[in-house]
């Protein structure tokens, strides 16, 4: 059994990812959170603390004080063993490797040694039980961390990351919401709540599940807070080109992203609850879109 998440069975779940040094985001979360009243000891985050914005060391503290559950991101994983880069695997002189880069700078000089010993410490995937269903939390994929998976994703690739002793993978890393089911199994991620996500509004995401009768329930749900401060600490550190992005909602860079995400970018995202298994009370109108779990398009 792990010890480093161990929900109650009496509050739903909130899972979030990247929250990357935006310390404004982070804390608009933990209200919701509690407004929701879903208890520290109920939310688990994908990784990537520290990345793009201003408030390294601080997100890290809220984290620690908090003992907040985290599964191991590779900027967890480049800072706490003092790597040169961030370790999502940019192609080399592209204008994420380039960006990626001044960031990176910025966190490692604003991060305490104590930080990234604890950082080496994070496990690099949870699982655990929950509502009767098998639950797996990783950063990329179970098998590669620095993997980017996509909504685009066809279901073989998807397949192939999905543990056979596993209901539902919660993963991070790619910056975008979406679920997707394969078979009898579900891959979800929440989103992150550091960084727009590329769809042209400030909003950032995280997503709550719930135990409804004999189901599980996944409502992706964003989140607004003060993108404003966060944007103007980060220019006044020299961070510009993701400062400008907290306020448009749009990536400075895009190389990452698969053809389909590029072409949805700049479209505001909408998502209906995921029922788990499926068939397990979905009712209403569906959103279409790319990102959205109905939509069963590759
Ligand atoms: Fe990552």
């Amino acid at each position: 059994m792990n010890t480093f998440f161990q929900p109650t069975p009496a509050a739903p779940l909130l899972f979030f990812g990247g929250p990357y040094s935006n310390l404004e985001a982070l804390l608009a979360l933990l209200e919701r959170a509690a407004e929701f009243g879903i208890p520290d000891r109920n939310l688990l985050c994908t990784g990537d603390l520290v990345a793009y914005c201003a408030d390294p060391q601080a997100v890290v503290d809220v984290f620690r004080a908090r003992n907040l559950a985290v599964v191991q991101g590779n900027c967890e994983e480049s800072l706490g063993t003092g790597s040169d880069d961030c370790g999502c695997g940019f192609d080399p002189g592209s204008a994420c490797d380039v960006l990626s880069a001044q960031w990176y700078r910025y966190a490692s000089a604003n991060l305490d040694l104590h930080s990234r010993a604890w950082m080496r410490g994070l496990p690099a995937q949870i699982a655990f039980s929950w509502g009767g269903r098998r639950w797996l939390a990783v950063h990329g994929t179970s098998r590669q961390q620095n993997r980017f998976l996509f909504a685009s994703a066809n279901k073989a690739q998807l397949a192939a990351e999905l543990p056979q002793d596993t209901d539902i993978v919660v993963a991070g890393h790619c910056g975008i919401p979406f679920t997707r089911r394969v078979r009898s199994q579900l891959w979800h991620n929440a989103g992150v709540i550091g960084m727009p996500a590329n769809d042209g509004t400030r909003r950032v995401w995280f997503s709550v599940a719930e135990e409804r009768r004999e189901s599980i329930v996944i409502s992706t749900r964003a989140l607004s807070y003060d993108a404003e401060s966060a944007s103007r600490k980060m220019q006044g550190e020299g961070l510009c080109a993701y400062a400008e992005a907290l306020l448009s909602g749009l990536w400075p860079s895009t190389d990452v992203l698969p053809q389909a995400e590029q072409t949805a970018g700049g479209v505001p995202l909408a998502f209906d609850p995921v029922h788990y298994p499926e068939g397990c009370g979905r009712t209403g109108a569906r959103a279409s879109n790319l990102f959205n779990s109905e939509v069963e398009s590759i």
